[in-house]
C-alpha cells in the first residue's frame, strides 16, 4: 500500500498548519510527524557541513521522507515564504539527495488572515519541483484560520472542505 506523510512546516508547539495538515491526514490515512521532533539540528553552513557533517536530525528528517510515496505539507508563512525551521532542514536535506525523492506533493498553508498564506503557497509551489517533487498535484489555502477551522471538528466552511479533499483525491491518484 501507498504511504503518504503529512506535516505543518511549522515549529510552533500551537501551529495551525499542523493543524490543517494533521485533519488533511484524517481523510486520506496519511501518517503525520511534527516537525520540533527534527530540532535541535545546527542551522546549515558549508563551514557547519566540513566541520561536523550531516546533523542527525536532518538525517532522520531526510530518511523519514524517504519512506512515503507522497507528501501533503502545510507550509506556514513567515514574511512571505515559508519558515526558517523548515528552510532549514529542507537545505540540509536538499545536500543529501533528492528531497521530495521523485514523488508527488500537494501543498498548502494557512494564516490567520484572509490571504491564507497565498504568498508562501506561491514560493513553495515555484520551489519544490526543483528539489525532487515528481510533480506539484495542487495547492489548498484556507484563509483566515480562526474562523473557518474548529479544533473539534476541523475545516467548519462546507466549500472549503470540498475544495481541501479534491485536492487530497487529486494527490492520492498521483502517489
Ligand atoms: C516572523 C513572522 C512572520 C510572519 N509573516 C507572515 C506573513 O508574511 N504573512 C502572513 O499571512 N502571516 C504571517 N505571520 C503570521 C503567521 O501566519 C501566523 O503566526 C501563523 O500562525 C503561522 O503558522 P503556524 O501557526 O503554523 O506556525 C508571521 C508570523 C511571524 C511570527
Amino acid at each position: 500500500m501507498k504511504k503518504i506523510l503529512a506535516f505543518g512546516a511549522s515549529t510552533s508547539s500551537t501551529s495551525i498548519n499542523q493543524q490543517l495538515a494533521e485533519f488533511a491526514a484524517q481523510h486520506i490515512q496519511a501518517d503525520t510527524i511534527d516537525l520540533r521532533d527534527f530540532y535541535p539540528c545546527a542551522m546549515y553552513s558549508t563551514d557547519e557541513e566540513k566541520e561536523n557533517g550531516f546533523p542527525e536530525n536532518a538525517v532522520k528528517f531526510f530518511e523519514k521522507l524517504k519512506a512515503y510515496d507522497g507528501f501533503v505539507v502545510s507550509f506556514a508563512e513567515h514574511n512571505g515564504t515559508y519558515t526558517a525551521a523548515f528552510k532549514n532542514l529542507f537545505d540540509w536535506a536538499s545536500r543529501m539527495g533528492k528531497v521530495w525523492n521523485d514523488k508527488p506533493l500537494l501543498v498548502m498553508g494557512t494564516s490567520p488572515g484572509p490571504r491564507g498564506a497565498a504568498t508562501m503557497i506561491e514560493a513553495a509551489k515555484n520551489r519544490m519541483q526543483w528539489n525532487g517533487a515528481s510533480e506539484i498535484t495542487g495547492t489548498f489555502s484556507l484563509p483566515s484560520f480562526q474562523d473557518n477551522f474548529s479544533a473539534e471538528t476541523g475545516i467548519t466552511d462546507d466549500a472549503l472542505l470540498a475544495e481541501l479533499k479534491e485536492q487530497l483525491h487529486k494527490l492520492e491518484q498521483a502517489v
